[in-house]
C-alpha cells in the first residue's frame, strides 16, 4: 500500500530542520549501500554516526506519533532511526530495492516491511527527483510538499529521478510492522479506517462494538511481536 500522510512536521519544524540541515555532515549517500545500491546511488546523506543526524531523527521520529493515520496504516513494531538525504547536481538513485534485514547495532536487526520518505523542501524548488515507486499496477510517481510522508512497501522496486535543478532534501527510514504482509496490513487499516468513520457518523454501536472485535481478533491473528 503506497500512502500519503500530509503534514507529519509542521512548517515551522520543516524551517527548523532545514536550517540545521544546511550546515550539517554531508557525506556521499553509497556510505550505507551494498555494491548494487552503490552502482545505482547518486546523492548525499547525513553521516551515520552524526549528532544532528541523531537529533533530528529523533525529533522526526516525536513528530510521527502525532500521526493517528502513520500508525493505522504502519502498525510499527519498530523503526530505524531516520536518516537524512539531499540530491542535486543530477543526483539520483536508480532503481533498487531495498535490503530486507537491516542493523540496529550490535546484534539488534530490523526487518524492513514498509519504506517511509519525509520530504523536507517542496517539489517546485528542484526539477526531478521525483520518487518513482513500480509495483503490480505500474509505476507511480512521487512528490509531495515539505513536512509531508510517503509510506510503501519495502519489497517494491524504487527510484529516485535524477534532480536537474536546486536540491531535493528529504529523510527516509524503515519500518518493521507488527503485520508483515501488505495485504493483510492494508485490509486492517481498512477496517480500522471504517470503524473510525462509522463512529464518527454515529452507526449502532453494537455493530461497530462487533466490527472492532474483529479488527482486534484479526491482529491477534496477524501481529508478531
Ligand atoms: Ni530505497
Amino acid at each position: 500500500m503506497l500512502l500519503h500522510i500530509p503534514q507529519v512536521l509542521t512548517p515551522d519544524e520543516v524551517a527548523e530542520f532545514r536550517l540545521r540541515l544546511d550546515g550539517g555532515d554531508w557525506t556521499d549517500g553509497r556510505e550505507t549501500v551494498g555494491a548494487q545500491g552503490a552502482k545505482v546511488k547518486r546523492n548525499e546523506q547525513l553521516r551515520d554516526n552524526s549528532p544532528l543526524k541523531a537529533e533530528l531523527g529523533d525529533a522526526l521520529l516525536r513528530a510521527l506519533k502525532r500521526s493517528p493515520l502513520f500508525f493505522a496504516a504502519a502498525l510499527p513494531r519498530r523503526i530505524l532511526p531516520p536518516r537524512f538525504n539531499r540530491y542535486a547536481g543530477g543526483g539520483e538513485y536508480g532503481f533498487h530495492v531495498d535490503g530486507a534485514v537491516m542493523s540496529l547495532g550490535g546484534d539488534d536487526q530490523l526487518r524492513s516491511d514498509i519504506s517511509c520518505t519525509v520530504f523536507l523542501n517542496d517539489p517546485d524548488e528542484y526539477d526531478g527527483g521525483r520518487l518513482v515507486i513500480s509495483d503490480t499496477y505500474g509505476e507511480h510517481v512521487v512528490a509531495k510538499p515539505a513536512g509531508d510522508a510517503v509510506i510503501y512497501p519495502s519489497s517494491s522496486l524504487h527510484r529516485v529521478e535524477p534532480v536537474t535543478r536546486g536540491e531535493r532534501i528529504a529523510s527516509f527510514f524503515w519500518i518493521q510492522s507488527l503485520v508483515r504482509d501488505d495485504a493483510e496490513r492494508r485490509m486492517l487499516f481498512e477496517l480500522d479506517t471504517t470503524i473510525q468513520k462509522l463512529t464518527m457518523d454515529g452507526a449502532d454501536q453494537d455493530a461497530v462494538l462487533q466490527l472492532t472485535s474483529v479488527y482486534h481478533n484479526l491482529l491477534r491473528r496477524w501481529s508478531e511481536i
